[in-house]
């Protein structure tokens, strides 16, 4: 009898990503952190212009993207790799860098998505608790540390209870990382934090450390694929190496040059997140439900043992949002009508 090929058993006990409950059948998408903006016309005829030469081969490396990206930053070409999402890049790197018999060290809860890729390199995941007031416990994390240690991710704002670091904070944890171990910076809600880092002297200081941004969130392009790494050429080199020729297709790839020089329409998005943002966590604290400082585009309500039973409500109203079960319910920001029905449930939930 024959048998079919097996799949490494780390890849075959692989958990699954979670499907937000409702996402297809509501009216307003608030659970997959995506921008509530369409894209702009500027962006809209890029991509018409490049989809009509669909019939070639984009350029090898993203060339063109990472020239704009490097120039804003101050950094050189070497140091950024563009790719089909930051999540992509996020994935060559923990491939490139860690592997059988090293530890990854976490903050949990944080991105579903780590645990995932830390099994596909065949690492083990450290996960270290948030601490009281849901942030990254840098003491706890820097004590997770041992010989095994290949790398520590970071990621700010935290997905999903959108706390950051400060910045003394940031450098604490940064600067407690022996240099051989890889830093992974998830920045992919940067933009909508008022405080942001200067990523070129970051990585100088620390090459050992690698900054992840994407296009998704603020540039408002999660259905095209498009993100980047900055980092010291050094470290980024095995990343370069690791990645698929033409990883970057062509419309993204023009698509996000374009919304990169659209600045307006980006400072579009992050004034409407960052004000309804502000609003809806206002309001849930007139209810009495307090809320962790949110820095993303999306608020994280820490409901505990009944997150379901507030998902269900808020989608009976007509708004998908993403329930982790036993902790805490997140809600993407955005759309002032669907925070409205949010903030139904939640008073139809707190009177229960
Ligand atoms: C923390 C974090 N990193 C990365 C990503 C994925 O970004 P991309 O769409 O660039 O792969 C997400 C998406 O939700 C995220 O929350």
């Amino acid at each position: 009898m024959t048998s079919l090929p097996a799949a490494r058993p780390r890849i075959a006990a692989l958990p699954t990503y979670s499907r937000a409950a409702g996402a297809e059948a509501v009216r307003w998408r608030a659970s997959s952190n995506e921008s509530t903006v369409p894209p702009s016309p500027a962006i809209l005829e890029a991509i018409a212009r490049t989809g009509a030469r669909a019939h070639l081969y984009p350029t090898l490396t993203g060339d063109d993207l990472v020239t704009a990206i490097r120039g804003r930053l101050g950094v050189s070409d070497e140091q950024v790799v563009v790719g089909g999402g930051s999540l992509a890049l996020l994935q060559l790197a923990l491939t490139a860098y860690t592997g059988p018999g090293t530890e990854v060290v976490l903050a949990w809860r944080s991105y579903e998505a780590y645990p995932i890729l830390i099994g596909i390199a065949d690492a083990e995941a450290v996960r270290v608790p948030l601490d009281a007031d849901h942030r990254h416990d840098v003491e706890a994390m820097l004590a997770a540390i041992t010989p095994r240690t290949s790398a520590v991710i970071v990621c700010d704002p935290n997905n999903p209870t959108g706390t950051t670091l400060a910045p003394d904070r940031l450098r604490t944890v940064i600067e407690g990382v022996p240099e051989h171990v890889l830093v992974l910076l998830d920045q992919a809600y940067q933009e909508f934090d008022e405080n942001s880092i200067d990523v070129a002297d970051l990585v100088h200081r620390h090459p050992n450390v690698l900054v992840f941004r994407t296009f998704s969130k603020a540039y408002g392009l999660a259905g095209l694929r498009a993100g980047y790494v900055v980092g010291s050429e050094e470290t980024l080199r095995a990343v370069r190496a690791s990645a698929p020729p033409f990883g970057l297709n062509a419309i993204a790839e023009a698509a996000a040059l374009a919304a990169w020089s659209d600045e307006a329409h980006t400072a579009e998005i992050v004034r409407s997140v960052t004000a309804s943002r502000e609003a809806f966590r206002a309001g849930l604290a007139g209810l009495g439900l307090a809320t962790p400082d949110a820095r993303g585009n999306f608020v994280w309500l820490p409901v505990g043992e009944r997150a379901v039973d507030l998902e269900e409500l808020c989608v009976a109203r007509g708004v998908s949002v993403r329930a982790f079960p036993g902790e805490g319910v997140r809600v993407t920001v955005g759309n002032l009508e669907a925070e409205a029905e949010v903030l139904a449930a939640v008073m139809e939930f707190l009177a229960r």
